[in-house]
């Protein structure tokens, strides 16, 4: 199989490296990849939203299987863009249609549809700029802290938690008004505050039947004991010891099957992964959110976590045969630590040359932000590297990592010391 993987992160270079080791795979590119992509597979230097070069790339390298990572392309509609086309229609896709990426594309939407399927999630209410006023007396009604929620598309920046009633007031007339977060923030989604520890469920659907994939905690913040301005991520770990067969029981049925469920009863056909937010509240878990991609960094613990072939689990997704998949799962636990950019989620310099000793450990390292420059492997984003071991528990793989992360270096390298601090 001819395989194309849209995107350019740890997630993606995590994807490449699993899909690679499958005997079925003849070829395997990346759009646009990063260095470690390079290594194992073509990169393609055009980006997953410019559709009419990716479809020009289908059908050119006759791929058989587009694996698209990022939310964007979905969201805008690459499923349906490339089966829309009569010679591209037997294409696999994994990835939702743009109907259902809208779990991921409007919080209105999939607040919504938590609504309509029972799935528990916070109380909310949705304002526009007609109803802007009525927004504001709404949020007196509430205790703070204030969540205010942009509705659209806000590169991981469209919530706000504000403590501060006259604040979030102003705050919700900026975004209404002023559309803060331009069309993102033309609708916005008040929401009761949860007070929990959040969790990462990833949900493989066929758009029948579902496997659940390993669960992830993921370290958001960029300070230790979470502290600090929130990041795309700077470490997991898989399993979380705090999921208990109880807890995991009551999120199969009170959120998993209501989902896949509801999917379907909406019509909205669904191939790919569900990526549910969880925020554990007392012993009852509750959705935060949902996305339509694996989540970055916990794809860096969970893919490895896969023991099966992956390209033969995408298969099945495609064909339809999830069902009668017999997933095979890694019983260790596996931490990701990501090494970051000085600065970073502020403003960082790129281009700053990377040195790695080979001499690395039962250690993955897979590439995030990372480019070659005439021969030289340089940083070319936020994130730049995620180092992933095994242990028998989160403290012997983080162990693994942080006893050989000096292996690494680059000018300005940052890390957080302490993940898995909480479990
Ligand atoms: P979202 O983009 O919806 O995942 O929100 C980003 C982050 O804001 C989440 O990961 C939570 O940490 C926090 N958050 C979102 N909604 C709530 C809520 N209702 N209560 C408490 N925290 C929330
Ligand atoms: N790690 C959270 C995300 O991928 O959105």
């Amino acid at each position: 199989m001819r395989i194309l993987i849209l995107g350019s992160g740890g997630r993606e270079h995590t994807l490449t490296w699993k899909i690679a080791q499958s005997p079925a795979c003849e070829a395997l590119f990346v759009a646009p990849g990063n260095s470690g992509t390079g290594m194992i597979a073509s990169n393609i230097d055009i980006e997953p939203t410019d559709f009419n070069a990716v479809i020009r790339i289908v059908k050119s390298e006759k791929i058989d299987m587009v694996v698209v990572g990022p939310e964007a392309p979905l969201v805008l509609g690459i499923h349906d863009a490339i089966k829309g086309i009569e010679e591209l229609k037997d294409v696999a896709v994994i990835g939702p249609a743009k109907a259902a990426a809208e779990l991921e594309g409007s919080k209105a939407f999939a607040k919504s549809f938590m609504n309509r399927h029972n799935i528990p999630t916070a109380a909310y209410a949705t304002f526009n700029k007609s109803t802007v006023n009525k927004g504001v007396a709404f949020l007196e009604t509430l205790h703070s802290p204030y969540v205010l929620k942009a509705d659209g598309l806000a590169a991981g920046k469209g919530v706000l938690i504000i403590d501060d009633l006259t604040e979030a007031q102003n705050a919700l007339r900026d975004m209404l008004e002023n559309q803060t977060f331009g069309e993102a923030s033309k609708t916005v989604v008040i929401e009761e505050f949860l007070s929990g520890i959040e969790l990462s469920c990833f949900v493989l659907t066929d758009g029948n039947s579902y496997k659940i994939l390993p669960m992830a905690k993921d370290y958001k913040r960029i300070g230790e004991g979470d502290t600090g301005l929130n990041t795309g991520g700077m470490g997991a770990i898989s399993p979380v010891p705090f999921v208990n067969k109880e807890f995991y029981d009551k999120v199969e049925s009170l959120i998993v099957k209501p989902t896949v469920e509801g999917l379907k009863k909406d019509q909205l056909p669904y191939v790919g992964v569900i990526f549910i937010g969880l925020i554990k509240v007392g012993d009852h878990p509750l959705v935060i959110e949902y996305n339509v991609r694996f989540g970055d960094p916990e794809t860096e613990v969970v893919i490895p976590r896969i023991k099966s072939d992956l390209l033969d689990l995408f298969l099945a997704l495609s064909r339809g045969t999830l069902e009668a998949y017999d997933l095979e799962i890694d019983e260790r636990t596996a931490a990701t630590v990501m090494l970051v950019s000085g600065g970073y989620p502020g403003d960082y310099k790129k281009d700053i040359l990377i040195s790695v000793d080979n001499k690395l450990d039962e250690i993955h390292l897979f590439h995030a932000g990372t480019k070659l420059k005439e021969n030289n492997l340089v940083t070319s984003g936020g994130r730049v590297m995620a180092l992933t071991a095994f242990g028998a528990n989160h403290s012997e793989a983080t162990k693994k990592i942080y006893g050989q992360i000096d292996s690494i270096q680059f000018e300005g390298k940052n890390y957080r010391k302490d993940i898995g601090f909480d479990l």
